[in-house]
């Protein structure tokens, strides 16, 4: 299974997909850890991209696109992966789209988690991680509306796409994402 997920700052993207990760044995792909881990490194890649991630802006495709590229190609990745935080624009699906085509491998669905501003401020200020800021956080969140909601209806189109409700605890949750996992196995297999 090679799922996306899709979601606001805050919207539970990781937190799902460390469950997901047991659940289908498939490795998580985080492009923010990657870049996280690339900006503590102070690789030429992470000092490049701090420069964005503090201004809640997307890092430029050059840098995302030969981090996922990279990362796709490894042999854990050949029975499925699950991608949180990539694609996050319309050019990054399509790119992503020619990446796994070269491979005969294609996205078998995507979930979306959806919760309100009020609860993912919330959780950001709960939380504490290392690139949370109130006002940055408020640009991502806009920047996740103006640039990455688009690839829903990209999806939708496709028939790939399982809307969530984000709300509630991260094991009801759950539940919802693995009855779109198991559709996706069903659309898979027939
Ligand atoms: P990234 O790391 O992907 O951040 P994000 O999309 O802003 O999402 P978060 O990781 O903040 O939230 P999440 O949905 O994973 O929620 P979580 O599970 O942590 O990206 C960071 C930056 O990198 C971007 O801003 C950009 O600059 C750059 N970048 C990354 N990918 C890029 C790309 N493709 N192109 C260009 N630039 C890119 O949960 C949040 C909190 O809520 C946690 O504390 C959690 O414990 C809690 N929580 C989770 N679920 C629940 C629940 N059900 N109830 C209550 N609390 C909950
Ligand atoms: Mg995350």
């Amino acid at each position: 299974m090679r799922i996306i997920l899709i979601g606001p700052p805050g919207a539970g993207k990781g937190t799902q997909c460390q469950r997901l990760v047991e659940f289908l044995k498939v490795p998580h792909l985080s492009t923010g850890e990657m870049l996280r881990a690339e900006v503590r490194s102070r690789t030429p890649a992470g000092v490049e991209a701090a420069n964005f991630m503090e201004q809640g802006q997307l890092v430029p495709d050059p840098i995302i696109v030969g981090m996922v590229s990279r990362r796709l190609q490894a042999p854990d990745c050949r029975s499925g992966c699950l991608l949180d935080g990539f694609p996050r624009t319309l050019p990054q699906a399509e790119t992503l789209d020619d990446l796994l085509e070269r491979r005969a491998m294609t996205v078998d669905g995507v979930i979306e988690l959806a919760v309100p501003r009020d609860e993912l401020v919330r959780r950001m200020l709960a939380r504490r991680r290392e690139d949370d800021d109130p006002e940055i956080f408020s640009k991502r969140i806009t920047s996740f509306e103006v640039q990455t909601a688009p690839l829903l209806d990209y999806y939708l189109r496709q028939g790939k796409l399982a809307s969530i409700d984000g709300l509630g605890t991260a094991e009801e949750i759950f539940d919802r994402v693995k009855i779109a996992v198991r559709r996706f196995e069903r659309t898979a297999r027939s």
